[in-house]
């Protein structure tokens, strides 16, 4: 063979491997001290495009919420908006029309004969969706902040997300001898082209798998995370990064991924964001299976779920931190959850309790106290099970008193758990990942301990 053949030969099979990377020039921008590898890479061609993708679309100004009628006195089926004006009502339903179904109009959801009906699958959903989205907002402040989502951060003009997961079928064991591929050696789009494992959102994002893979100790310990266990993780790593447009730097020193003392504080973020979308599919997307028609469901009869990506659309806030939601007060706060003393209710999950408290108080009270008797409880039940609690505080006020009420807090709910008959080894103090609230001013959700039980 020819020298020239040779090399044409080398420099074709060179193009073809590098057709999966992106063209260059790219931009780097640095983020962290010099010589630290704290750099991220943008190319500004994919910037571009997914700017264009990501502008807020006009708001309409609200409706003065206390003139004239309310919804409820007009309308007859409106449990979760009607302590509205008809005014400020109509115009989050003609919002809700822009956001989720602009060329279908109003009567994708409504049936234009009877209003009132809950004849349409889509009214159904669409009222538990106005549910999640006052829960994300009122309740996941350490993820959304003060900025929020409305149904547009997901659904963008679309009834179905552009970016929703199903779960993926098993793989298809034929007669072949390919052995168990474990989700491997097939470059898939949702862990960003790689062949890591295929399926990292059911494993981290339904499920709650242990996402750390490093050891904390020199020596073995017992520690045990497989080769497939890691690559899990990257896979769920993979699409993170992808999903908000950056590089593994925006949340790790990569001298030593473990570490949080080293992380950027979007890590933190990113932390209660994997705890948030793992919700929202449990707590909201799940239980409404049934109410989609089986065309929406996926092909293991799974209801779409959603993932970093659903929000994000591939940069680092939705919509650049856009504040839309703000101007729909509505979406802003949980009829449901407001109680007597202004707290939210508190939660308790089989592997996550939060409770609240009042302001500069560290004992919890009255329907605070129930959701501890129910932690309790459900440690009781689980007798191999460790508590991590980590206290909080809200922003307004002095720093160091503020920390040592955030302690007071985890302090008090420890000791009740230990009194409760649960073995104090069980039972752990672990500093907050975060200690500065990420909202301004007196928060009631800000002021609140969070138990985690593994
Ligand atoms: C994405 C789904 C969706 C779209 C689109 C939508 N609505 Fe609604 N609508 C709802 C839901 C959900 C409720 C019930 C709200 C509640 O539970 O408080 C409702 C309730 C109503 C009611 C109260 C009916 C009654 O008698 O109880 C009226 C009136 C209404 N919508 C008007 C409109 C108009 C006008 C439009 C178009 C500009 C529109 N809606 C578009 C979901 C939708
Ligand atoms: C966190 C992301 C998220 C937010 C916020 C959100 N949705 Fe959804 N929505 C979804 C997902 C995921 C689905 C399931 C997709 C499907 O229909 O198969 C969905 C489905 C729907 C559907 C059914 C559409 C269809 O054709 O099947 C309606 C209607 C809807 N949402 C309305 C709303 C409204 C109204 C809001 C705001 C009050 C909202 N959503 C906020 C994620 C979101
Ligand atoms: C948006 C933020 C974010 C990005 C981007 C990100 N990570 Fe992570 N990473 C996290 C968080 C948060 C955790 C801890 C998750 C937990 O414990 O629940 C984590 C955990 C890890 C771990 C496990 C560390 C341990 O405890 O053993 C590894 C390894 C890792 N990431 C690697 C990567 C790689 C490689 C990339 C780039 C492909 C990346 N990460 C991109 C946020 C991020
Ligand atoms: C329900 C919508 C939603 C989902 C789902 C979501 N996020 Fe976010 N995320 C937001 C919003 C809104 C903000 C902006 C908060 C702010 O302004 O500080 C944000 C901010 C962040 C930030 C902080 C960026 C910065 O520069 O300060 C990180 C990191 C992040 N998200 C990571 C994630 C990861 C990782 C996932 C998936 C595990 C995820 N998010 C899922 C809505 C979402």
């Amino acid at each position: 063979m020819s020298n020239r053949l040779f090399g044409a030969g080398v420099a074709l099979l060179a193009a073809a491997l590098l057709a999966g990377c992106e063209r260059p020039p790219v931009d780097t921008v640095q983020r962290g001290y010099r010589g630290t590898g704290m750099e991220l890479v943008y190319n500004p061609r994919i910037e571009l495009r997914v700017a264009e993708a990501n502008q807020a679309p006009p708001v309409t100004p609200p409706a003065d919420s206390d003139a004239g009628p309310k919804a409820r006195d007009i309308y007859k089926n409106v449990p979760l908006l009607g302590h509205l004006s008809v005014a400020e009502f109509t115009r989050v339903m003609a919002a809700m029309t822009e956001w989720v179904s602009p060329e279908q109009g109003c009567n994708y959801c409504h049936d234009p004969a009877a209003m009132g009906e809950d004849s349409k699958y889509t009214k159904v959903v669409a009222r538990r969706m106005i549910e999640m989205t006052q829960h994300i907002n009122a309740g996941w402040k350490p993820h959304v902040a003060a900025t929020g989502v409305t149904c547009y951060t997901c659904h963008r003009g679309k009834a179905v997300p552009l970016q929703v997961w199903f779960k993926a079928p098993p793989q298809d064991k034929r007669s072949d001898f390919i052995g168990d591929l474990a989700g491997q050696n097939q470059p898939m789009k949702m862990v960003g082209m790689s062949s890591l494992t295929y399926d990292p959102y059911s494993l981290y994002l339904l499920g709650d798998q242990t996402i750390g893979i490093g050891a904390s100790t020199a020596l073995p310990t017992g520690h045990v995370a497989s080769i497939l266990h890691t690559e899990e993780t990257y896979g769920l790593m993979m699409h993170m990064s992808a999903g908000l447009g950056v590089n593994c730097t925006y949340c790790h020193n990569t001298r030593n991924f473990k570490s949080w003392e080293g992380s950027p504080p979007q890590r933190t973020t990113a932390w209660h964001g994997i705890r948030m979308a793992r919700e929202l599919n449990n707590d909201y997307l799940e239980p409404l299976t049934k109410t989609f028609p089986a065309n929406r469901l996926g092909p293991l009869g799974d209801v779409a779920k959603v993932n970093c990506a659903t929000c994000h659309q591939g940069v680092y806030k939705p919509m650049y931190g856009a504040p839309m939601a703000k101007n729909y007060p509505s979406l802003l706060v949980s009829a449901a959850a407001k109680v007597a003393d202004g707290l939210p209710p508190p939660l308790a999950e089989p592997t996550r309790s939060v409770l609240y408290f009042g302001v500069g108080s560290a004992t919890l009270e009255g329907e605070q106290a129930k959701g501890l008797t129910q932690l309790i409880a459900t440690l009781g039940a689980k007798p191999t099970a460790k508590a991590q609690i980590s206290g909080y505080h809200s922003a307004a006020g002095e720093k160091a008193a503020n920390e040592k009420l955030a302690k007071d807090r985890a302090v008090n709910v420890r000791d009740a758990i230990v009194a409760g008959g649960i073995a104090p080894a069980r039972v752990v103090l672990d500093k907050p990942l975060q200690v500065g609230a990420n909202v301004s001013g007196e928060d009631p959700s800000a002021r609140r301990v969070e138990v985690t039980v593994k």
